[in-house]
């Protein structure tokens, strides 16, 4: 098994960062917390270590991956410049939930990008993965620290359960407190798009840029700009059917789902907001297991929440049950995921 090291999340232990950064400089992998989801660390500048990312991921060669930096300095290194718009975005966002795309510097190798002219970087705002990337001295090629095509980690057991023992050192802080991968930005289209909403809002960036575009769903694999935008990314192992349409539709034909799926012998599990949960007639049955996204006006605790309860009702039921939630604020990035998860997307109607 992986090594797994406890680091305390808000004032990290100087010695156990100094081994991480080792490991790094030495080229191997290293877990490690963000305030969005557990990154999968390599030394960006050393292509056999990226390559490793690669293979322990089962990730495609394609499918380019963000650099993290710990200030702007660090960020002016991986690409060619810095426009006068990432100053805007950097006094709210930097360090935070948002990577930006810009056209690449020559010193960052080609495995990081996938051979594009571009490359993602963004100033994680945990101070273990800042710690880590100074004590360290060099970018940071991280991507979540799943197996290729499963929900993103939120906690070291995650990592632990997908990743076993192929990576070198698992920094374990504790949940991360987004929950939901950073939103990508691409600086290289005016205006600028959204290649996948996360943890920084569209209302705050348009706030700070004026309108963009949001790209929530690749049509064909040769559209994709951001192959983690592909339809079936954020797969969980039982399948999940998504209610899509007016609550009050939905929370009608619940009842009946749950019956025939039951009626069939089949598990079930409910990824819901918390009132959805209390509107249902469910609790007596013990092959139902119910997990709650907490109350759907607070976007940030469903975020906090979903990839957890995704991974604890996988594998345990046959269905899952979910319906679509209001896009506000994190709740874009929620909708987001839940419609890559999908396996079904079941409109209603009023
Ligand atoms: O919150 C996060 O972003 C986490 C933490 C660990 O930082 N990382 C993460 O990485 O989610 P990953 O590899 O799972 O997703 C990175 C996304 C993918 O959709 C990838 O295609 C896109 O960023 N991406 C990376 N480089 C790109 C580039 N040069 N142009 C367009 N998209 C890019
Ligand atoms: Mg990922």
């Amino acid at each position: 098994m992986s090594r797994v090291l406890r680091v305390h999340p808000q004032f990290p232990e100087p010695d156990i960062i100094r081994e991480a950064a080792q490991v790094l400089r030495r080229g191997g992998l290293v877990a490690f917390p963000t305030e969005t989801v557990y990154g999968l660390g390599a030394d960006a500048l050393n292509p056999q270590a990226v390559a490793r990312i690669f293979q322990v991921k089962g990730r495609p060669a394609y499918d380019p991956i963000i650099v993290h930096v710990a200030d702007l300095e660090g960020l002016a290194k991986v690409v060619q410049e810095v426009p006068a718009v990432v100053h805007r975005l950097a006094e709210r966002w930097m360090p935070g939930p948002l990577t930006l795309v810009l056209p690449k510097s020559p010193e960052v190798p080609d495995v990081v990008t996938a051979g594009k002219p571009t490359v993602a970087v963004r100033m994680p705002a945990h101070p273990v993965a800042l710690a880590l990337i100074r004590e360290a001295g060099c970018p940071v090629a991280a991507p979540s620290a799943n197996r290729f095509g499963h929900t993103s980690p939120t906690r070291a057991e995650h990592v632990l359960a997908d990743l076993g023992d192929a990576v070198d050192l698992i920094l374990d802080a504790g949940p991360t407190p987004i929950g939901v991968e950073s939103t990508v930005l691409d600086l290289t289209q005016d205006p600028p798009v959204i290649l996948r909403p996360g943890g920084a809002p569209r209302e705050a960036l348009e706030a700070l840029l004026g309108p963009i575009r949001v790209l929530t769903r690749a049509v064909t694999h040769d559209e994709v700009r951001s192959p983690g935008t592909l339809p079936r990314h954020y797969a969980p192992e039982s399948p999940l059917w998504l209610f899509t349409g007016p609550r009050e539709a939905i929370l009608a034909r619940l009842p009946r789902v749950l019956a025939d799926l039951r009626a069939q012998g089949r598990r079930v599990g409910l990824l819901l907001p918390q009132e959805d949960l209390d509107a249902l007639a469910w609790a007596e049955d013990p092959e139902v297991v119910a997990v709650s996204l907490g109350p759907e006006a607070e976007p940030r605790e469903m975020a906090r929440r979903l990839f957890d309860g995704l991974r604890r009702l996988e594998g345990r039921v046959d269905v899952i049950l979910a319906r679509d939630v209001v896009p506000r604020d994190l709740g874009l990035a929620v909708r987001d995921r839940l419609h890559r998860a999908a396996d079904r997307v079941i409109p209603l109607e009023e």
